[in-house]
């Protein structure tokens, strides 16, 4: 991780983590919320949003590529407010900026507290051999958490009860500036969230969700990588039970071995986090930061519940989780 900018971010966090620690439920219990939500889940509108997002020549998080990518994507997440009526409910995305030219995104739900969840992905792409001239569609780095995390975001939208801040805990997402960069966005985030003291009682990161070909290539069962460093211990358990309840596949214990993505801002400053991917590690797409981290590798017809599903899922199980189960709110 790039500390340079945030030298601050470990400093702090003393100040996040003098409250008490959230409680994470011990059973899944929402399922009446939850299941009519994931009726409304659709590859389709994945599929297109992820088309248009990979074709920008690159989102670069220096390149006016970069910029142009950010502002279609906060355009998008507000017309998806508009469009579920949740603007006149204080639903509202805006930019967080930054002084290198791609911003990064936060949409927030107003619930019953200010306690807040919050569901990442980062939208920003790198080709790592000339980053500033060579394409980098960034399919499954991380398009795929984009869309996916933005379809969670609309279908949670269509829940009347939420849309009108009945949701106990406020909910954010996050689409992260120039994570390629160092994590940059997310650490900026997460630094002015410690500094300002405001109360994160989770944060699940999306990064890779697309890619299982070299997992059945292997004649192995597609699975969820649940990432077990770097993140909360007591919230990854309480995401390996959320698949078991609404995935059709299981969850595999895998790691990066370093801080490899945004969950790690967020650990750093002392809020719980938790990251879950494609599969193993070690099966992971091989065609991240390069020309060919395209959709054509990607499967939208991963085993049912259907592509990506088991992010939303987890996303939309988060979110709705009933203040009781929760210490502290
Ligand atoms: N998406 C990757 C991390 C990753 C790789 C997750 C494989 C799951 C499977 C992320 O965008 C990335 O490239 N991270 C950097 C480190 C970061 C601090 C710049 C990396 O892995 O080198
Ligand atoms: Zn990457």
């Amino acid at each position: 991780m790039d500390i340079t900018e945030h030298k601050g971010l470990g400093t702090q966090i003393v100040a996040s983590q003098s409250k008490s620690k959230p409680v994470f439920p011990a059973k899944v219990s929402q399922q009446s919320d939850v299941n009519p939500m994931l009726k409304n889940l659709t590859k389709t509108l994945m599929r297109e949003h992820l088309e248009k997002f990979t074709s920008f020549h690159t989102r670069y998080y220096k390149s006016d590529y970069g910029r142009q990518s950010s502002e279609w994507l906060l355009k998008t997440v507000q017309d998806t407010i508009k469009d579920a009526g949740a603007d006149e409910h204080g639903v509202s995305a805006k930019h967080f900026t930054h002084s290198w030219g791609q911003n990064s995104i936060i949409a927030t739900i107003p619930g019953q507290s200010n306690s807040t969840v919050v569901i990442g992905a980062h939208q920003d792409s790198i080709n790592l051999w000339f980053p500033s001239m060579l394409a980098a569609p960034g399919a499954d780095d991380d398009g795929s958490g984009t869309v996916t995390i933005l379809e969670a975001f609309r279908v949670l939208l269509q829940s009347k009860d939420i849309v009108k801040g009945k949701a106990p805990n406020t909910i954010e997402f996050h689409w992260y500036s120039a994570e390629e960069g160092g994590l940059l966005g997310s650490q900026a985030i997460f630094s002015d969230y410690a500094q300002t003291k405001r109360d994160i009682k989770a944060m699940l990161q999306q990064d890779m969700t697309g890619f299982v070909q070299k997992t059945t290539d292997a004649g192995k069962p597609e699975s969820v990588g649940v990432i077990m460093d770097f993140v909360d211990p007591s919230l990854t358990a309480f995401i390996k039970k959320v698949i078991e309840e609404y995935c059709q596949i299981p969850w595999v214990e895998t790691k990066c071995g370093y801080a490899c993505s945004d969950h790690a801002s967020a650990s750093k400053a002392g809020y719980p986090s938790a990251f879950v991917i494609e599969s193993e590690f070690k099966d992971s797409d091989d065609h991240i930061h390069g020309t060919e981290d395209l959709i054509k590798y990607l499967s939208f017809d991963r085993k049912y519940p259907p592509f990506f599903c088991y992010s939303p899922h987890a996303s939309a199980h988060l979110l709705t989780q009933k203040c009781r189960h929760v210490a502290a709110c």
